[in-house]
């Protein structure tokens, strides 16, 4: 095996790493606009149960295949299964990275802007013509978004550049509390604001009549596999780093765990304070850039609050943006054999290249459309509700079909003999079934 590969100082830089690849955009971004537009607690528990259920036993299983096969999400494949077509597998997840954070990068550079524009204060109050109209003219404007977009690529690059070690695990050891520190902040005081509870409602109370939408099952599965990062092979890569005396069943529940407390808190930190205002909850991707600002200009100490909000979504949008840079990356340096700062250039530069169709689809080619989705709403949509959920279910097959037991056994590292067989029967069989059942349900969902 490869002697000068890439590793982790400590188990807990790992754990803190995932966990920055997890907390991002998909908790405080996508997770809330979902759960609007879909009809808040029934989401919720539907999500939670594929979270649990589902979710983290695959992000264990993620793990187990990188951890054992030490090389990116390519080379792992290959390692464990020579002279299959196996590695197709990680090949597709490198490129759904890179497609993932070429429009993750224009939502983060949009977080940027926000930023910029509190700390010098031009959003404290409302603009002439209201904020839905600043944001409309802010996103079709062909040329500021991309260089914000740039901005934060250039960042995620800054970080990832400086290695394994050095960069990631350093970044997100910085960011990670930060990062829980100021989202508690934020969900305590939307608490005590008045309208909170009806927030709060529309969070915990279900309307079960939802059950019957074949579209929510699919979106809650997508939407938990893109927040636990899961099915593109950039935890695959991550857990590649790991030493042979880490462990890593405990490492995905707390991750996954994790993961889940940013959403909830996201939701218990949007939801009040939305109602409170009196606003529109279902207002899609826009949400948190047009939504909250009217909110801040009228909460006291908003402007303060609006600049921890917007630290903290651009922070953690930073710490998953590493993780999805460093898996295209780990494959062109190991798999192609470039040095790392020649992968992390050409990889941005891509990615930065694609992402601007995405930037661009909001403004002059917004007729770039399919159904109600532009360019960004598509590739979005793509990655998660296909790439994801495919990639994670070929990953399961691998795992429970083409492996052996044994070998499955030992890469788990489950210990407990009851657990290891919960959780290898849900790798085995749940998994291949729910996705199958998904398929047609929307299939026919969709046509009926
Ligand atoms: N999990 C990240 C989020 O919630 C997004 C992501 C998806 C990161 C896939 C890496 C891989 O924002
Ligand atoms: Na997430």
């Amino acid at each position: 095996m490869n002697q000068n590969q890439d590793q982790w100082k400590t188990r807990l830089g790992f754990m803190l790493a995932a966990m920055g690849s997890a907390v991002g955009l998909g908790n405080i971004w996508r997770f809330p606009y979902i759960t609007g537009e879909l009809g808040g607690a029934t989401f919720l528990i539907v999500y939670l149960a594929f979270v649990f259920l589902i979710g983290i036993p695959l992000l264990l299983n993620e793990f187990s295949i990188g951890k054992a096969g030490q090389k990116d999400a390519v080379g792992s494949f290959k390692n464990l299964a020579p002279n299959t077509k196996w590695h197709w597998t990680g090949f597709m997840g490198v490129i759904g990275g890179i497609l993932i954070l070429s429009f993750y990068s224009v939502v983060a550079g949009w977080s940027l802007f926000y930023l910029y524009k509190y700390l010098t204060g031009s959003y404290w109050t409302e603009p002439d013509g209201g904020f839905g109209q600043v944001f409309n003219d802010w996103i079709t404007n062909p040329l500021m978004p991309l260089f914000w977009q740039a901005l934060f690529l250039g960042l995620t690059l800054f970080i990832v550049v400086r290695g394994v070690k050095g960069g990631i695990e350093k970044a997100n050891a910085l960011l990670m509390p930060i990062l829980a520190i100021l989202m508690i902040f934020m969900a305590g005081y939307v608490l005590t604001l008045d309208g909170a509870l009806e927030g709060l409602q529309f969070l915990f109370t279900p309307d079960w009549s939802q059950l019957n939408n074949p579209k929510l099952y699919l979106t809650a599965l997508g939407q938990a596999f893109f927040s636990l990062s899961i099915g593109v092979s950039g935890m695959l890569t991550y857990a590649s780093y790991l030493k042979s005396k880490d462990k890593l069943p405990g490492a995905a529940i707390g991750v996954g765990v994790m993961d889940t407390v940013f959403a909830v808190i996201a939701g218990i930190m949007i939801f009040p304070a939305v109602f409170s205002f009196g606003l529109e909850v279902s207002s899609g991707p826009p949400l948190v850039f047009i939504t909250l600002p009217s909110i801040f200009a009228s909460m006291p100490l908003g402007n303060i609050v609006a600049i921890v909000f917007f630290v903290l979504l651009s922070l953690a949008a930073l710490s998953s943006a590493i993780s999805l840079l460093e898996l295209p990356v780990s494959f062109f340096k190991r798999t192609v054999g470039m040095s790392r700062k020649a992968a992390t250039y050409l990889c941005t530069t891509i990615i930065f290249v694609i992402g601007i169709a995405s930037s661009l689809g909001f403004g002059i080619w917004s007729g770039v459309t399919i159904g109600d989705q532009n360019i960004l709403g598509m590739v979005d949509f793509f990655t998660a509700n296909f790439v994801l959920p495919f990639g994670a279910v070929l990953m399961a097959i691998f795992v429970g079909w083409y492996l052996d037991r044994e070998q499955a056994k030992r890469n788990s590292e489950i210990e407990n003999p009851v657990m290891f067989n919960i959780w290898y029967g849900i790798v085995k069989y749940l998994v291949p079934i729910v996705m199958i059942a998904l398929v047609i349900a929307n299939v026919f969902g969709y046509t009926a």
